[in-house]
């Protein structure tokens, strides 16, 4: 098969990206390893950030997410047992929107089935070949068991955050910046009522929790564990327990539970590689950087490099223009760091650590009050969250 672009990894980022090439005319073939109903039932974070929103309404994806999805112009900070709200309209002007990033990736397989985009599902054995010349080769097995070759004049890996494109980036020229965190998150997907109309993001002495939601009828919660937690191991019973822990307060907020039907232990950490471009092979999305999962910046910021990368990709292959491409991954990469600092320090400023001293867990205490207390904190916060507009 002949194309003009390679693309490993069928998730949000590769699927955008595909999608946004057809519309400038470009060629692609996306090949993925699952099959769609798979990663339509793998549950991950629901938010979005206004402008991933118009990639998905403004470039003719069309989807849901406006009529399924919500719009919250702000969020809830809670410690101490009391809730701070911060009004992302207020601060900056900017709502994000509720839509599962499960939703999104249906949406774009969707609309690539519409437009006659060429997605191979549920393929094996990809190998990346020859990224370092001009006509780098992708072979793969296809569903039904057939060999298959694809040449392109360049290979995206959209592969995710163990990504097999990554490691072909030879190690003299890589930097794999990364930072671990000793927590996990314990998601649960449950049948009950929303407890609050916004996201609540709770500190306290049994952990971080995160209330979230995905209907009138189903919430989407986490709270904190070890990341070698197993999640069979929690009772039902120990896992409201916990969750009520985290929640509890002298205002009185009530978690309203129901029956659980999802669990499952998310282990995170902090990952970025440098470059995300390498001769004719170029990173994005997970497979170039990962954060913790406080914030929800994973998918937006995926959506951030294709939008970074599609009109480079259309100004090289049509144009015979280079500059774009050569400056793709110093561009993402701005974008990239800002996310990671918040990342990292919302999860630090969240998180409650076990060996934590007094000194760390009060001054941790001052820097939650620096920024719910103060007008300039809540625009940080709120600038931050819903995406630092271009
Ligand atoms: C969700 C997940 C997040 O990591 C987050 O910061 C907000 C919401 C979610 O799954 O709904």
């Amino acid at each position: 098969i002949q194309t003009q672009v390679g693309i490993v990894g069928g998730g949000p980022a590769g699927l955008m990206l595909s999608h946004l090439l057809a519309r400038e005319g470009i060629e692609s073939v996306v090949l993925e390893t699952r099959d769609p109903d798979t990663i339509r039932n793998t549950h991950r974070a629901g938010i979005l950030e206004a402008a991933s929103v118009w990639m998905l309404t403004e470039t003719g994806v069309q989807g849901r997410v406006l009529t399924e999805g919500h719009e919250h112009r702000g969020t809830t900070l809670r410690y101490d047992g009391e809730n701070h709200h911060i009004d992302f309209q207020d601060n900056v002007g900017q709502s994000v929107w509720l839509y599962p990033q499960n939703e999104v990736f249906w949406d774009l397989a969707q609309a690539r089935e519409r437009d006659g985009g060429v997605v191979f599902w549920s393929v094996a054995d990809t190998a990346v070949h020859g990224i370092e010349t001009d006509s780098p080769r992708i072979t793969f097995t296809d569903a039904e068991g057939a060999g298959r070759e694809i040449q392109a004049q360049i290979v995206v890996g959209a592969d995710g955050s163990r990504s097999m494109c990554r490691q072909l980036i030879p190690e003299e020229v890589r930097t794999d910046n990364f930072i671990e965190y000793p927590f996990a998150w314990f998601g649960i997907l449950c049948e009950a009522p929303p407890s609050w109309p916004e996201l609540i993001y709770a500190n306290s002495d049994a952990g971080f929790a995160l209330i979230s939601q995905r209907s009138d009828t189903v919430q989407r919660m986490y709270f904190q564990c070890d990341p070698e937690t197993n999640a069979v191991d929690w009772t039902d019973e120990q896992i409201w327990a916990r969750l009520q822990e985290c929640m509890q307060g002298p205002d009185g907020f009530e978690l309203k539970e129901g029956r659980i039907f999802d669990e499952t232990v998310l282990k995170f950490r902090s990952y970025v590689c440098e470059p995300l471009i390498h001769h004719n092979l170029v990173l994005v999305g997970d497979a170039g950087h990962t954060v913790p999962p406080t914030g929800a910046k994973g998918l937006n910021l995926a959506f951030c490099d294709v939008r970074v990368l599609a009109p480079a990709l259309v100004a090289w292959l049509r144009d015979g223009d280079e500059s774009g491409l050569a400056g793709y991954s110093a561009k993402a990469l701005e974008r990239v760091w800002k996310a990671q600092n918040f990342s990292y320090w919302a999860t630090n400023m969240m998180h409650t650590r076990q060996d934590e001293n007094p000194f760390a867990q009060k001054r941790r205490r001052g820097e939650l009050g620096s920024i719910t207390d103060s007008e300039r904190g809540r625009a940080y916060f709120s600038e931050c969250y819903t995406g630092w507009q271009d």
